[in-house]
């Protein structure tokens, strides 16, 4: 299992959920790995527990993508995987949707996406994969969750531009979308236990391999689609969720 032999892959937002499994993948495959987030103390202790380099950096900051790219190039020269995978969910409707809460998410999601991957162009390495986290919800979207879907919608359209413009050389450029997966996110939203279980229970029900997905699945693939194995796919986008899409 080392396919990824000495590979330096950054992966942003890496101290829990689908970025903490990466990052263990990856390192089980023989990467170097470099993890991100805002939070020092969390970011620091996931990186020990994993054996991986930690850089505190807030995506949705411009100036903290570049200080991130700065020390990646100081400390590892180049990039062979960029895992942009940081992201924040956020409910309402679009009628109680407050500016702040829009503009949370889509600093996080899109803009912050975005720049991670324009700052960090000029030190991946020619045949380089980039990964982009988006959802199922880009593919569809429904009510309750307008800004989250849009900004992951908008992802899936710069994934394809990227795969376009950096084709020439050699860079590929794709998305996993998830389906509800068991991490942390939904907490963060600010409910209690038993309302995300209640939640992800109706969530299940419409899914039709009934089950929630796993992060060390969304790991695997993320793995595969930057190993020599996929070289051939760019352009893509990967949707993970029981059939959830089709329901
Ligand atoms: N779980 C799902 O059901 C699901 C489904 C589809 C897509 N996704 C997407 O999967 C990605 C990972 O989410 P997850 O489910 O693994 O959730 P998670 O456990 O909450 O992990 C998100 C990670 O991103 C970090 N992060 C958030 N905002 C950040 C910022 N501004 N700068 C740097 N790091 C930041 C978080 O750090 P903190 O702990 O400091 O916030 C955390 O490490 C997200 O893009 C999410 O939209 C999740």
């Amino acid at each position: 299992m080392d396919n990824l032999k000495d590979k330096v892959a950054v992966i942003t937002g890496g101290n829990s959920g689908i970025g903490y499994a990466t990052a263990k993948q990856l390192k089980e495959q023989g990467a170097q790995v470099i993890i991100t987030g805002r939070r020092k103390e969390a970011i620091e202790k996931a990186a020990q527990e994993l054996g991986v380099t930690a850089v505190t950096a807030d995506q949705a900051s411009v100036s903290d993508i570049e200080n991130l790219v700065a020390k990646v190039k100081e400390d590892f020269g180049a990039v062979d995987i960029l895992f942009i995978n940081a992201g924040i969910a956020g409910l309402g409707t679009i009628e109680q949707t407050s500016e702040e809460l829009y503009d949370s998410i889509m600093n996080v999601n899109l803009k912050g996406a975005y720049f991670t991957l324009s700052k960090f162009i000029p030190i991946l390495k020619d045949g380089a994969s980039v990964v982009f986290l988006s959802s199922n919800t880009a593919s569809m979207p429904g009510p309750g969750s307008s800004v989250y879907s849009a900004s992951k919608t908008a992802l899936n359209s710069v994934m394809k531009s990227a795969a376009l413009e950096l084709a020439p050389r050699k860079i590929r450029v794709n998305s996993v979308s998830p389906g509800p997966t068991e991490t942390e996110v939904m907490k963060k939203v600010g409910l209690d236990e038993a309302t995300v279980n209640g939640i992800m229970d109706v969530v299940v029900e419409k899914v039709p391999l009934k089950q929630m997905g796993k992060s060390e699945d969304v790991a695997k693939m993320v793995a595969y689609v930057s190993s020599e194995a996929a070289k051939f796919i760019t352009g893509s986008d990967f949707i993970m969720d029981g059939g959830m899409v089709l329901a």
